[in-house]
């Protein structure tokens, strides 16, 4: 069936370029929403951002093996291109840009220069996961370049990831407005992720957990309570009693995410753990 949409598909650098550049003589402020594909309502929700602050709204759908370590989910990470592309109509995008990897890649990943925030990185999902962050950084700054949107929107789920951006996008001087939008939940509180679908039903119950246990520390907190430390602890124990295998449960600064003094107080819980196969990450802000 051909589908019936104003959305352009392109997957070249020249192409894409082509079509933007005739977009900006028109006085259009482009909005720009980068993700891997698989699309949920979290990306839907960006999208709509983008929409309600942009003229015209980009979208790229991207597998960055960059961003992958060796024994990660790369070969097998969801790839949903037809159904994401209709999702994307019908939430009225105007430019789909698929890149294949030798067109951002095309000595090789390995061969490509990279950009390192190492002020927010080797900390929380940068300090088990070696490499993420330079790739998510070199990605988005690649794509940026790219497209030179004016608006560029990323989910709060990513918390560390968000940051790094804004850092490298301020360091950088990028003439681009970074912009975070809330977590999208399911029912149950767990927050949308293309790795939940990797959660049995079992664990998919058990997963919205991870926000309760998130939940309880930050009342904790805006109920008084200053023992970062033990809070930190209790939430790892409560996790690895439901059958999580936490990776880290850390109450910090939103700003520089460093472990929270009695002095800051934007602060940001945020929490990683495995669950069977499915690496669960979810945060939660709090002002006190
Ligand atoms: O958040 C994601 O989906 C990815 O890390 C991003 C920003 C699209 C870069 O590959």
């Amino acid at each position: 069936m051909t589908m019936e949409t104003s959305m352009k598909t392109v997957g070249t650098i020249a192409d894409v370029q082509d079509v933007l550049s005739t977009v900006r003589t028109q006085g259009k402020k482009v909005g720009f929403v980068p993700t891997m594909g698989n699309l949920h309502d979290g990306h839907l929700s960006l999208v709509r951002e983008a929409k309600k602050r942009c003229d015209y709204v980009v979208v790229s759908i991207y597998v960055n093996q960059l961003q992958f370590g060796p024994n990660e989910d790369y070969d097998s990470y969801p790839r949903t291109f037809e159904e994401d592309q209709e999702l994307l109509v019908q939430e009225g995008v105007d430019l789909l840009f698929t890149p294949t990897s030798h067109e951002i890649y095309p000595e090789g990943a390995e061969h490509h220069t990279v950009v390192r925030v190492d002020a927010l990185d080797g900390m929380h999902c940068g300090s088990s996961r070696p490499g993420f962050f330079t790739g998510i950084a070199t990605i988005v700054c690649k794509l940026f370049n790219i497209l030179r949107p004016d608006v560029a929107v990323f989910g709060e789920k990513d918390f560390q990831q968000l940051a790094i951006i804004r850092k490298m996008v301020e360091d950088l001087c990028m003439p681009i407005e970074v912009v975070g939008a809330p977590i999208a939940r399911a029912d149950s509180g767990l927050a949308l992720s293309s790795r939940n679908g990797y959660l049995t039903a079992d664990e998919r119950n058990a997963a919205a957990l991870l926000y309760q246990v998130i939940s309880e520390a930050r009342e904790q907190i805006l109920a008084g309570e200053r023992n970062y430390d033990a809070i930190h602890r209790d939430g790892f124990v409560k996790l690895a009693r439901a059958g999580f295998k936490p990776d880290y449960f850390n109450i910090v600064d939103r700003h520089t995410l460093q472990p929270a003094t009695l002095k800051d107080d934007k602060l940001v819980i945020l929490a990683a753990a495995m669950l069977g196969r499915a690496r669960l990450i979810d945060n939660v802000q709090l002002d006190i």
